[in-house]
């Protein structure tokens, strides 16, 4: 099984048993600018031509630090099933139209949010913000909302995935997929 299918089969598996609100929150780390790893939560949107689609700001922090540097790290814990992925690799951004697919499934909020949020700007008051999103729910009431410029995502394309079942014994699986050309070589690594 490679990597990809051994995923697909572990995430299946966690979605459909886990009470998690969202259960496709994983951690996404990139090269700070200024020399150390920079970590957030996002959601993963699916797993396509073998690499995992993030979306969100272009222009944020993680935005700035992706143009700099693709190096990022993806990292899952399945609290239901106990399992952790961590994913290395190159966060390339997606098309424009590739974009567009993904910011019209947003929910209207959602999509008004990422219209007006300068996200990671600072800001005087939210209150500035909550005006402006009722000032956007009037003026889009009828109307459809187009991705802004800034929104996007990127396709992370992993050199190696590690995936690891955790066992109450301590002797955790793990086993590491690095990729060696086309072809994924597989290593089973002490817990
Ligand atoms: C569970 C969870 C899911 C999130 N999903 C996303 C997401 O899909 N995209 C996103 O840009 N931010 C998401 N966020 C917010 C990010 O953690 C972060 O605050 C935001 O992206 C700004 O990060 P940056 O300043 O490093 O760019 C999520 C946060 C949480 C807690």
């Amino acid at each position: 099984m490679n990597p990809f299918q051994l995923f697909k089969k572990w995430y299946t598996d966690e979605l459909e048993k886990s009470k998690a609100n969202i259960p496709s929150a994983c951690c996404f780390s990139s090269n700070g600018l200024d020399g150390y790893p920079n970590a957030r939560f996002v959601s993963l949107k699916e797993v396509k031509d073998d690499a995992f689609i993030i979306t969100g700001s272009l222009q944020s922090r993680k935005g700035l630090e992706l143009e700099k540097s693709s190096k990022v790290s993806l990292t899952f814990w399945w609290e239901t099933t106990e399992k952790q992925i961590r994913i290395q690799g190159n966060a390339i951004k997606i098309s424009d139209t590739e974009a567009d697919t993904y910011f019209n499934e947003r929910n209207k909020d959602s999509k008004i949010i990422s219209l007006i949020s300068k996200q990671g700007a600072s800001i005087e008051s939210i209150d500035i913000l909550k005006k402006q999103f009722t000032e956007a729910e009037t003026l889009y009431k009828n109307k459809d909302i187009i991705k802004p410029k800034n929104w996007g995502g990127y396709a992370i394309q992993p050199i190696k995935i590690e995936c690891m079942e955790f066992e109450k014994s301590r002797f955790h699986k793990r086993t590491l997929f690095q990729l060696n050309g086309k072809d994924w070589i597989a290593t089973i690594l002490q817990p």
